[in-house]
């Protein structure tokens, strides 16, 4: 494959957030279960006026310039929180971004993993066009039933990344390994708001999936587990990094260091898992808190329960400071608002789509897209 990477990315989050020590207050258990047995802190909480629609346009209008917008030939959006079983979140996304009519848009999904298989197939894209470009953007809202073990490890956020024959961010190097095997470990049915899951089983198929991933790469790439310099993996939670990176390193024979995973989990800590934009939400985090990564090699291991797996390998561009949105994410997260319990409940409870009337949200979002409601059974955008 020619040189095809990542040009731009940026992400997105919510402006309000729930911190993990007062569920722990409320459930009278040590809060240091979540600090530190899963290495959780706070998580994103989305008002009712935002949604994967209202993210993905968010984090992508913070990455694209007009001359972007020409060239774009593809919007790709991977999610597991669908709004609709018909009409793709892309081309909402498309119409507020105001790309071209001559572009194709369309949703992938396969639990936490699509964003990387759109990744692929952008890199492929490009690598066949490449006077083209494409926009990926994974855009999730992580929502577990109140009361349960998996409920301190909710979160949203949407990371866009474009994708172009220019990778001044990151270019995609030699060939995926990957997995799939046929597991019930998290899926949620239609008539599901909150996913079913059974979370000890999850945790063990996630590493087995990675040892799968990670041994198929092997077999099809010069590079050695002990070659990489750090190391991204899908975050349910930051505590599941460490696991797997343990996990790897003894099947590897590679002595263990910290360091190498360390900057990818800080932004998931206070952010949450955020499923498809999760792995990328940590490779943004890498790339804001790291020191000098030019040219370094960044390995990237991404899961989807069901389940996918693979690991594939992104090198760092020399100079890729100069075109991060460092500041911009550090504002968001700065300007992030506490709820209480009591609030934080209310913004659980989701308006019910399935009930026939109409309704309004009221503002309560200070990003430029917002949900503005359901009229006649059509989902209302609005720019603000
Ligand atoms: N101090 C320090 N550590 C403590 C502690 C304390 N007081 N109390 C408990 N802990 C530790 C436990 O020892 C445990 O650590 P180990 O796993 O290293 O043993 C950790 O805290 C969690 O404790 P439990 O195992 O008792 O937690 P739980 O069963 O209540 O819930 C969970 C954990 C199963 C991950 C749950 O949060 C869950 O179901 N989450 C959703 C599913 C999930 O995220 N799965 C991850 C893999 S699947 C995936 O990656 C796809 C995806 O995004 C969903």
């Amino acid at each position: 494959m020619s040189q095809v990477g990542i040009e731009k990315i940026a992400f997105y989050t919510p402006q309000f957030v729930v911190d993990l020590t007062d569920i722990a207050a409320r459930d009278g258990i040590d809060e240091q279960k979540f600090l530190t047995g899963i290495g959780q802190e706070r998580f994103a909480m989305p008002p009712h006026d935002e949604d994967i629609v209202t993210m993905a346009a968010n984090a992508a209008e913070a990455i694209l310039e007009d001359a972007d917008k020409t060239q774009i030939n593809s919007v790709i959006l991977a999610t597991e929180s669908g709004i609709d079983q018909s009409k793709s979140a892309a081309v909402y996304v498309h119409h507020l971004l105001e790309l071209p009519h001559n572009c194709r848009a369309f949703e992938v999904k396969q639990a936490c993993y699509s964003a990387t298989a759109a990744l692929k197939m952008a890199c492929d894209e490009v690598a066949l066009n490449p006077d083209k470009k494409v926009l990926v953007i994974a855009s999730d809202i992580a929502h577990y039933a109140l009361n349960t073990p998996a409920e301190a490890t909710q979160g949203a956020a949407a990371v866009a990344m474009l994708v172009s024959a220019t990778p001044t961010i990151a270019s995609y190097q030699g060939k995926p390994g990957v997995y799939t095997s046929d597991v019930m470990d998290f899926w949620r049915p239609n008539q599901q708001s909150t996913p079913l899951v059974n979370g000890r089983l999850s945790t063990k198929i996630y590493l087995e999936a990675c040892a799968a991933a990670w041994q198929d790469f092997a077999a099809q790439n010069a590079m050695a587990f002990a070659d990489f310099d750090q190391f991204c993996y899908h975050l349910p939670f930051s505590k599941m990094a460490n696991k797997a990176h343990q996990y790897l390193c003894r099947l590897n024979d590679v002595a263990l260091d910290e360091n190498k995973i360390h900057n990818a989990m800080i932004y998931n800590r206070i952010i949450g898992n955020c499923y498809t934009a999760s792995l990328y939400l940590g490779l943004c985090s890498l790339l804001d808190f790291g020191a000098d990564l030019d040219n370094q090699d960044v390995a990237l291991m991404s899961y989807g329960s069901g389940c996918v797996g693979e690991f594939f390998h992104l090198r760092i561009t020399e100079g890729y400071r100069a075109h991060l949105k460092t500041e911009l994410h550090r504002a968001l997260i700065a300007n992030r608002k506490k709820l209480s319990l009591a609030d934080y409940e209310a913004f659980w409870h989701r308006p019910d789509m399935t009930a026939a009337s109409d309704f309004t949200n009221a503002t309560q979002t200070q990003g430029h897209f917002r949900f503005a409601g359901v009229a006649a059974h059509q989902r209302m955008y609005a720019r603000q």
